[in-house]
């Protein structure tokens, strides 16, 4: 297999240098991006495509009765209808992703007439437009009986429980006496924060749109991990993943969502199979919040013990989340909460509770965004309660190593970050008694807080080829997903084979070429960095001409049956090396204004210093940071999915009410990078730093708003309620 494919690829336009890596490099896709000629799934025509639109249960529990579908049926382009009676037992059952199988839920839609959450498929209408569908689907009347759901984790019949309970694989974090640290402590914090439930909100919805030739199928579908999606239909359907192929060339932003395989798509592939036809599926805003997955809400008890020079004793992080009733998914984050100080004595417990809603799934930082808002926002109550700059508690707690295990971190650059963000922001010009400036009506604050993040890496497969005129091609079946992985490929076989930028061809997110993994965990400019760098000095040792290498890419200390994985679409990533903490790290600092009267909250600066080893391309890296800051202020302020209690629906399904924030509302970004040489970590010395922005922000915000008006709010989004 080292014949390139048919894929079409993407080269910069115009670039006769020859890239350097560590300079600012804009994105080889930028012209293609703003042309409309950059081929995101949901945007591909097919000839004679014909389109599906769903209807959704109204109830969160119980069953579906009947469904009225004569209106339906008589609209004029109306092709076909699929409910469970059609459908019934024709899917497969695949499993969760995170349980050795493929989904991001192994919800079945369509499998039986039961309901298990409020918005999931009860039906598939294809027409001639997807206008028709969509008024046929919302023709059909459905009958239900009804039970009552447990909507979330503040109702106790969500009952939560040890984590270690569920998975075997996790360890709950203990080392020392905490009761008996805590008791011999000066100064005690013992407090209760929760996070919300958040949902994904990229531009481009999820969509699929199936089309068989024969008895091979090809899906259109943005998707961070195409091989999933191919093996999970293909297990699905009753096919080889040969006969599959799954295309995502570019992704228009997930967020953390749009992972692996979809529970919407097989009913797409089944209709476009008994039609005979191409049938294109997307997911309207609305519909999105329950058939894609989401952030689930967090409840955490951190206890913190110091003596009275703020030398900490005890730390202390219990936790809950919560999943569906059908699958495991858990985020654990106390292995980072509890390890970012030294302590002599740690208890971690993380528990896990059951709602009647679909699969929750990662969001950006899934675990480090509501462990790390509870941990700093304790960390700045402690040095609150001991008269001590935040800043300097940190330093007095730094620590080089792991205080429950003892690995040693590779490098620990966290307190270069704060002298960093102190130095841009004017730390030294904060007042550390609350409430003490007030300027035209507004209360000003400072805050900061600490980001950190274990570094993961994951096996890749590429093909790189050179033809004899020079002209190279890399590919993968990795995805574009906005982070500029085009451009980074072509610039680091620009700088290592000595070619112009513009002579080298990258072509992603295609089943058809060399299986790759998940988009995700920041492992991405991680594994490709190490994998490409071997792979040209792989070419580089044939002789010049035409010449070609195929890579099998596994990263140093895992374990050979990797590769087995990536080929069957099951990879996990890792954390190497095993005996050391490979951590990226950052500190954000914030200046808040509280408005006297009204409590309305602006953030005017922002600083954002973060180590996350060697940086490839500053300015797609300050993109990362500027992004992930904006986002995190969305976390702190805005963000939040409201459901209703009673009947487990959510609320606020659009975006007039589920706030993200506009450019109105970002004030001044300062982005610092921090140097961070790291020769433990891997050979290229990278970190990934995808997702480092956006920890921290919200604990950062809630301590400036408490610097402003000495209010001190543990429950997010910080809104005007809590402050008047
Ligand atoms: Mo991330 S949401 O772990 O890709």
């Amino acid at each position: 297999m080292t014949a390139p494919s048919d894929a079409p690829g993407v080269r910069a336009r115009r670039d006769d240098a020859v890239a350097r890596l560590g300079a600012p490099h804009p994105r080889i896709d930028g012209p293609l991006k703003v042309c409309g000629q950059a081929e995101y799934p949901g945007d591909v025509s097919v000839p004679g495509m014909a389109h599906a639109a769903i209807a959704v249960s109204a109830i969160a529990r119980g069953r579906v009765t009947t469904i009225h579908r004569d209106a339906a049926e008589a609209m004029p382009g109306v092709l076909l209808i699929l409910t469970h009676d059609e459908v019934g037992g024709a899917i497969r059952p695949v499993d969760h992703l995170m349980q050795g199988g493929y989904a991001n839920s192994s919800w079945r839609p369509l499998a039986s007439p039961e309901i298990r959450y409020a918005g999931q498929i009860v039906a598939l209408v294809v027409a001639e437009t997807a206008e028709i569908a969509a008024a046929a689907a919302a023709a059909l009347r459905i009958g239900y009986a009804g039970e009552a759901p447990v909507a979330c984790l503040a109702d106790p019949r969500s009952a939560a429980v040890p984590l270690t309970t569920i998975k075997t694989e996790h360890h709950d974090r203990r080392s020392g006496d905490l009761d008996a640290a805590l008791g011999a402590a000066a100064v005690r914090i013992d407090a209760q924060y929760t996070t919300p439930i958040q949902h994904h909100n990229p531009i481009e919805l999820p969509s699929t749109t199936c089309l068989w030739e024969g008895d091979r199928l090809t899906v259109y579908e943005p998707t961070r991990y195409v091989v999933a999606a191919q093996h999970g239909l293909a297990a699905q359907l009753g096919l080889r993943p040969e006969q599959v192929r799954v295309i995502a060339r570019f992704i228009g932003g997930h967020f953390g969502g749009k992972l692996a395989l979809s529970q919407h798509s097989a009913i797409c592939a089944l209709a476009a199979r008994r039609l005979g036809r191409p049938v294109r599926l997307e997911i309207s805003r609305r519909d999105q919040f329950t058939i894609a997955n989401h952030r689930t809400e967090t409840r955490h008890r951190i206890r913190l013990g110091a003596d009275a020079d703020g030398r900490l004793l005890g730390v202390g992080h219990q936790a809950a989340t919560a999943s569906s009733r059908f699958d495991d998914f858990a985020m654990e984050g106390a292995d980072v909460s509890t390890a970012l100080y030294a302590a002599e004595a740690v208890a971690a417990e993380e528990r896990l509770g059951r709602v009647d809603r679909n699969t929750p799934g990662p969001m950006r930082a899934p675990p480090e965004v509501p462990f790390l808002f509870a941990m700093e926002s304790a960390i700045d109550e402690l040095a609150h309660a001991l008269s001590i700059d935040p800043v300097a508690l940190r330093r007095r707690n730094d620590t080089a190593v792991d205080p429950v295990s003892g690995k040693r971190f590779t490098t620990r650059p966290l307190l270069r970050c704060f002298d960093a963000a102190a130095a841009a922001f004017g730390w030294a010009e904060r007042s550390p008694r609350p409430r003490a400036r007030l300027r035209d009506g507004w209360w000003i604050g400072h805050g900061c807080a600490a980001a950190a993040r274990p570094v993961k890496i994951g096996p890749v497969a590429l093909r790189l080829s050179q033809n004899a005129d020079g002209a190279v091609r890399i590919e993968t079946a990795h995805h574009e997903i906005g982070n500029g992985l085009y451009t980074l490929l072509a610039t680091i076989a620009s700088e290592r084979l000595g070619v112009p930028l513009d002579r080298v061809t990258v072509a992603l997110g295609d089943t058809a070429l060399p299986p790759a993994g998940i988009s995700g965990g920041s492992s991405t400019t991680t594994s490709l960095a190490n994998a490409l760098a071997d792979a040209c000095t792989a070419l580089r040792r044939q002789p010049e001409g035409a010449r070609s290498v195929r890579l099998d890419y596994l990263p140093p200390g895992a374990k050979p049956a990797a590769v087995d994985d990536l080929r069957a679409g099951h990879i996990k990533l890792l954390t190497l090396p095993e005996d050391a903490l490979a951590w990226a790290f950052g500190a954000h600092m914030v200046e808040v204004a509280v408005h006297a009267a009204t409590g309305a909250i602006r953030v005017p600066r922002h600083v954002g210093a973060f180590a996350a080893g060697r940086v490839l391309n500053p300015l797609a890296a300050r993109s990362q940071y500027l992004g992930g800051m904006s986002w995190g202020l969305s976390s702190a302020l805005l963000e939040k999915t409201e459901i209703d209690p009673r009947t487990g629906v959510y609320m606020n399904r659009d975006l007039a009410d589920y706030l993200v924030p506009t450019a109105a509302d970002i004030g001044s970004q300062t982005v610092v990078m921090v140097p961070d040489a790291d020769d433990a970590v891997n050979p290229e010395g990278v970190k990934g730093l995808g997702e480092l922005g956006i920890i921290g922000v919200a604990a950062a915000v809630a301590n400036a708003v408490f610097n402003a008006t000495g209010i001190r709010v543990r429950d997010l989004p910080i809104r005007i309620e809590a402050l008047i």
